[in-house]
Parts: C-alpha cells; sequence; structure tokens
C-alpha cells in the first residue's frame, strides 16, 4: 500500500508513478530512468534493482529523454493499475522515436503475470523481470544490448535480497522501508499477489537488524518493516514458511516469530520509531500487539485490512476469520493499547455481495470506527479464484454507490478519529515541508496521522511535541511546543 491516505475516488495508489532519484557515483555513464506504481514493496524493491544496476554502471537520471535504460515497475492489483502502466509505456513509445538507443524493461507483477506474453503485446518493450529475478539484471541488460529481448520471471522460494543494500531513493533521508517476507502463501480468492510474487518466505533477522542500524547510522530516525503479510514472519534458518513443521528441535527453539522480530529492532534501535504494513488480522496474535505495547518506539498504528464485514463474503473470500473473531481482536487493540490508530482495506462489490453483506460492511465499520482506509471497487484478476469459480456479478454502477457509501461512512470516522486528538500534545517526526505551506512543517504523530505545524527553528528529523489545535478528516493543525525527550 502507499502510506499516503486515499481512496479510489481520489487517487488510487496504482496510478501514483513516482520518479526515483539516486545521487550518483559520478563514474556510473549509463543512465537509468526508473518509475514505481503500486504498493510500498515495489517502491522497496526499485531501491534493490537500483542498487544492483549502479554496480553495472548506472546512475538514475529524473529526465525520461536522456535515459539509456527505462524501467517500469509494474502493479497487477486491479486493472486500472495495469491500464495505468500501459499508457505510460505509449509515452515511452513516442520518446523512443527521438531516442533510439533507449531501451525499456517492465518490471514486478505485470511482468509476473503476462511473462514473454508481454513481449508480443508491447513492441516498445526489450526486457520482462520478475520481482524475485533482479539478481539477473545484469546478465538480462548485456541480452539487451546485444540486441535480443531478455526475459526471467522465475519464481524463489529462498530469494529475499538480504544482501543486497538497497540505494535510498528520492528519500526524505527519515523515513525508510526496510522488507521482512517476500510473496504470499494466503490465497485470498480475489488476489493476484501470490500468482505474481510467489511463496512467503523470510529474511534472515541479522540482516533486518544491519539494515535498521545502518539506517540509523545514516540519520534514519523511523522505519516501515514491509511483507504482505508481516505477522507471518517466520525466521528458522530459511525455507519457507509453511516447511516450518519439518524443521529440528534446535531450528525450532531458535526460531524469530514476528513478536520477536518487533522486539529485537525495538531493542536494537530504541530512538528509532518502528512502523509495519501489512497485518493480515488471521495471522495477528497478541504477542504481537503485547510487543508494540512493550516498546515505546513501535508505533501506535496497525493496518488490519477487513476487505469485507459479511461473514458469508469472508468465506467466499478465503479470508480465514470471522467477524466475530475481528472485533475480538479490535478489542484486544484497544484493550491492550486504547490509543492505537487502525486504519483499513475494503473491497465492494465482491461476486454475489448483497445489500445485506454491503450493510454487514457499513455496520463493522460503525463498530471500529477506523483512523483512515483504502477502498476499492472489486475488479475481477485472471487466474485467481474467484475469476475461475465466481461470476464477476455486481453491476458497476452498484459496485460504485457501495463504495461511495463506505467512503462517506469513512470520511465521517476519520473526521471523529482526528477530533480525538484535539487540545492534545504529541510527539511527531518532522518530514519536510507541508505541501501547501513552505511555512509549515509536515510529520507524523505515532498513530500515523499527518501533523502541520509553524516551521519555527525547527528542522527535518527532529522529533517535536506539537499541540494540535485544529483538524480536518486527514490532517491535524497545531503548535510546537519543544522537543521530545527523545532528541
Ligand atoms: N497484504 C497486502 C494486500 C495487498 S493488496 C498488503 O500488503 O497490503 C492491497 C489491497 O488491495 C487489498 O487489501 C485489497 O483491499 C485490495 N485488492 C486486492 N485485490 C483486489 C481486487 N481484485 N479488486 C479490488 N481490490 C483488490
Ligand atoms: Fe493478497 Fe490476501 Fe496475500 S490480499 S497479498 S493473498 S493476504
Amino acid at each position: 500500500m502507499s502510506r499516503h491516505k486515499n481512496t479510489d475516488k481520489q487517487l488510487d495508489e496504482s496510478q501514483q508513478g513516482n520518479t526515483l532519484v539516486l545521487e550518483g557515483d559520478q563514474q556510473n555513464s549509463r543512465k537509468l530512468y526508473i518509475e514505481s506504481y503500486g504498493c510500498q514493496m515495489n517502491f522497496s524493491d526499485s531501491e534493490i534493482v537500483a542498487s544492483i544496476l549502479a554496480k553495472e554502471g548506472f546512475n538514475t537520471t529524473q529526465e525520461l529523454a536522456e535515459a539509456d535504460l527505462v524501467l517500469v515497475n509494474t502493479c497487477s492489483i486491479r486493472e486500472k493499475a495495469e491500464l495505468t502502466v500501459r499508457k505510460r509505456l505509449e509515452k515511452f513509445n513516442a520518446i523512443k522515436k527521438v531516442n533510439p538507443h533507449m531501451k525499456v524493461g517492465v518490471l514486478g507483477c505485470m511482468a509476473e503475470r503476462l511473462k514473454s506474453k508481454f513481449l508480443e503485446e508491447e513492441k516498445i518493450v526489450d526486457m520482462v523481470v520478475g520481482p524475485d529475478a533482479y539478481k539477473d539484471l545484469p546478465n538480462l541488460v548485456q541480452e539487451i544490448d546485444e540486441g535480443r529481448n531478455a526475459v526471467n520471471v522465475i519464481l524463489s522460494k529462498d530469494e529475499t535480497y538480504g544482501d543486497v543494500a538497497p540505494v535510498r531513493l528520492n528519500s526524505n533521508g527519515v523515513t525508510a522501508f526496510v522488507s521482512i517476507t517476500r510473496g504470499c502463501d494466503n490465497m485470498c480468492t480475489f488476489c493476484v499477489v501470490p500468482f505474481t510474487r510467489g511463496r512467503e518466505r523470510s529474511r534472515d533477522p541479522q540482516s533486518i537488524l544491519e539494515e535498521v542500524n545502518d539506517l540509523w547510522e545514516r540519520g534514519y530516525k523511523e522505519i516501515t518493516l514491509l511483507g504482505q503479510n508481516v505477522d507471518s514472519y517466520l525466521w528458522y534458518g530459511g525455507g519457507l514458511k509453511k516447511d516450518f513443521e519439518k524443521a529440528s528441535d534446535m531450528q525450532k527453539a531458535t526460531s524469530v516469530n514476528f513478536a520477536k522480530l518487533l522486539d529485537l529492532c525495538a531493542q536494537a534501535q530504541p530512538k528509532m520509531r518502528i512502523r509495519f504494513s501489512t497485518s493480515n488480522p488471521q495471522d495477528m496474535t497478541l504477542d504481537v500487539i503485547e510487543s508494540m505495547a512493550k516498546h515505546k518506539n513501535i508505533c501506535n498504528y496497525i493496518h488490519l485490512p477487513v476487505q469485507s464485514g459479511s461473514d458469508r463474503i469472508l468465506k467466499a473470500m478465503n479470508r480465514l476469520h470471522t467477524r466475530a473473531e475481528y472485533f475480538e481482536l479490535i478489542d484486544n487493540i484497544k484493550r491492550i493499547i486504547p490509543d492505537c490508530a487502525i486504519s483499513q482495506d475494503m473491497i465492494t462489490g465482491f461476486p454475489t455481495e448483497t445489500e445485506e453483506d454491503h450493510k454487514d460492511t457499513l455496520t463493522l465499520m460503525e463498530y471500529v470506527k477506523y483512523d483512515f482506509g483504502f477502498m476499492f471497487a472489486y475488479s475481477e484478476r485472471p487466474g485467481t479464484m474467484a475469476a475461475r469459480k465466481l461470476d464477476d456479478n455486481v453491476p458497476p454502477d452498484v459496485k460504485k454507490r457501495r463504495l461511495t457509501e463506505i467512503i462517506d461512512l469513512q470520511q465521517k470516522h476519520s473526521l471523529y478519529r482526528t477530533q480525538q486528538h484535539l487540545g492534545e500534545v504529541e510527539e511527531v517526526l518532522i518530514e519536510g515541508s507541508s505541501k501547501k505551506s513552505d511555512a509549515h512543517w509536515m510529520g507524523r504523530n505515532s498513530q500515523n496521522t499527518v501533523v502541520v505545524f509553524p516551521k519555527e527553528n525547527y528542522a527535518i528529523g527532529d522529533f517535536v511535541m506539537v499541540k494540535i489545535t485544529d483538524c480536518t478528516s486527514a490532517t491535524l493543525l497545531g503548535e510546537a511546543t519543544g522537543f521530545s525527550d527523545i532528541n
């Protein structure tokens, strides 16, 4: 997910192209332009790709026209995300007419889904590389240099890129992503991710801690541990999650689960803020919530997608929990961490969804009153269980109307939640200037809500105490009262 609050109505994260700039090793002579779409994992992967290609003599550029190699890291999660990439390829085509030596590569989920078909469907594309094949880029680039097309979409059981130091691209120097798992074994019936990103595997905690420590040394103040399903993290010396049962007693005894990983990260850098995304309710255990409560530096915020409030639809989606179990989890979170913010992902118009099911979603939202959310109309994805077994039978106008209803309700709840912060003095980490005013800083509180306040003499990367005086449904406004003790 993009970390910015948005909805289908506003700006779908998959439409948000983002150019990445690498501060260059000046000896590098070739120019790489890399654009990422979709989830945070894709943005994080682009940093791995830039690192691998920097060693091959590539400097990144923001100027598409001067690029020798153009890479687009793609998203397949909804049809609209794929259409956005196709449109972008048309633009690259126009540029290639002026700059014929420019090569174009497609990375990420669309590459994995379409494989060599991409080369036939889009003549502009020279190279197709799946999410587990980035280490092969040096060979693949050589292939296209020699005038051949190149494809590697082999999925891996153990690749985690734990040994590649990502090059931080377009960074604010304060917040960074650290990837901890790859792939997903959950097989939600609507979701293409298990097909495009393969089996779930966890990264060696030692390499995670090294990355966290290195980020701290370099001045970073906040990390987000990333995975499709972070609560399912499990390290027992390597290997797939599903093979854990076969591990030795020794491996089992020294294994590290997500709660333990949180402890390790929080203890390694007690002044560094720690976030994580995404949690699947069926895999989130009490020990994770307890670990959050135990460490002051783990932020009080959980992105906890539910997708639907109807038991019948949850079952059809292969989400392995009920509405009642979800409520129990929410109650436990609020009991252990009363000021914990919670956000959702929701899908409207899943096949067979009735008005009754939709109402269940609205009442579930009423119960939780999420701080914010990401809401989508169901988009059938080829190859998924839902596409194979179920008719996409909710008419587009019904999907849209239901989507509008849940977005409006979320808006109301978001405002209710931001209003609870009025009058409080909260710790904010400054990330940069406010988009709307150069005289104001923008940062986030522990709950991940954006806070805007006058700059005074504070600087990017400072932890500041801010008195909240006003709010919209998405932003808190206030005034700094001094530095936080954490500095
Ligand atoms: N575990 C993942 C979820 C990835 S997909 C994570 O790290 O965020 C992000 C969200 O996209 C899902 O939670 C779901 O709400 C939405 N989504 C996935 N497949 C979809 C589909 N076929 N149609 C509409 N929305 C979908
Ligand atoms: Fe997709 Fe479900 Fe995994 S939404 S990423 S299959 S947890």
